[in-house]
């Protein structure tokens, strides 16, 4: 039997990644972004895909593209990852509430979205899985990216709380944290990104780890134990730390 994905994000980076890889491991695809070239491209390169141009921050638009992509692909979604999202720093000094709030609107809201248009279906067939792409940056507050960390933090917790409610429907939940990829969104970072990985390495874990049907995929190793030591540091020796970086 041929398992359906649907990825949201896919026109770049990780979701392009990851719908690749699924495609060599046989599953038909849905890519979902707003770059319908980009999409088109991409889909000419897989066996059996879709593309459905939509801004994951319109939950209507969001609801109709995954209705459409059913009826292309012939039936509803075994998989449906949320991966859409932007990221830029954000400075508590000089606050945008207009640029942190997109922040929000696209990683947390899109995500939302894709959610309610999946998830009811899942849970009629008693089957399915449903996993976001959030990051390594949702365990502590970042300084100068309170938006994106906070935006992150929302979605571990919103998919933790999802996982212990859809158990009994028999639709798993998995939290996907990556710490720093190659990717168009790092590519703008001046800073040195420890233990950084090539997207399509970064694309094989996260295929291996939601095949396996596990609750967190989190990577690279090193950069998951430092986040999660950093998780349990006392607030004033993590904010001695994090106020020399900043
Ligand atoms: N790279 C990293 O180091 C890293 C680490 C941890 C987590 N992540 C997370 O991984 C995910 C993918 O990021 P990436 O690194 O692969 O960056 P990327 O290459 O910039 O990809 C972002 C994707 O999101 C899509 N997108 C953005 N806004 C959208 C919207 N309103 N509606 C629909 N699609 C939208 C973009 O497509 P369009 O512009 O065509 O819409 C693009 O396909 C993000 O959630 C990011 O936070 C990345």
């Amino acid at each position: 039997m041929t398992l359906r994905a649907i990825i949201t994000g896919a026109s770049s980076g990780i979701g392009l990644a990851l719908a690749q890889e699924l495609d060599r491991r046989g599953w038909e695809l849905a890519l979902l972004a707003r770059r319908t070239e980009l999409l088109t491209e991409a889909v000419a390169t897989l066996k059996r895909a879709t593309a459905v141009t939509c801004d994951v921050t319109n939950a209507v638009a969001v609801a109709d593209a995954v209705r459409r992509a059913e009826t292309e692909l012939g039936g509803p979604f075994d998989l449906a990852v949320a991966n859409a999202g932007i990221g830029y720093p954000t400075h508590a000094s000089k606050f945008n509430a207009e640029a942190a709030g997109e922040i929000f609107r696209v990683n947390v809201i899109g995500m939302i979205n894709l959610f309610s248009a999946v998830v009811p279906s899942m849970i009629e067939r008693r089957s399915g899985r449903f996993a976001g792409i959030a990051s390594l940056a949702g365990h502590r507050g970042l300084p100068t990216a309170s938006a994106y960390s906070s935006s992150k933090a929302a979605m571990q917790t919103f998919l933790e709380a999802s996982r212990i409610e859809l158990a009994p429907y028999g639709v798993g939940v998995t939290i996907v944290n990556p710490g720093f990829i190659v990717t168009a969104m790092t590519a703008k970072n001046r800073f040195r990104m420890p233990f950084l990985m090539k997207v399509d390495r970064a694309a094989r874990v996260i295929a291996d780890g939601l095949e396996r049907g596990k609750r967190v995929i989190e990577f690279p190793r090193p950069m998951s134990i430092a986040t999660r030591l950093m998780r349990h540091l006392p607030d004033a020796l993590y904010d001695a730390i994090m106020v020399k970086r900043t």
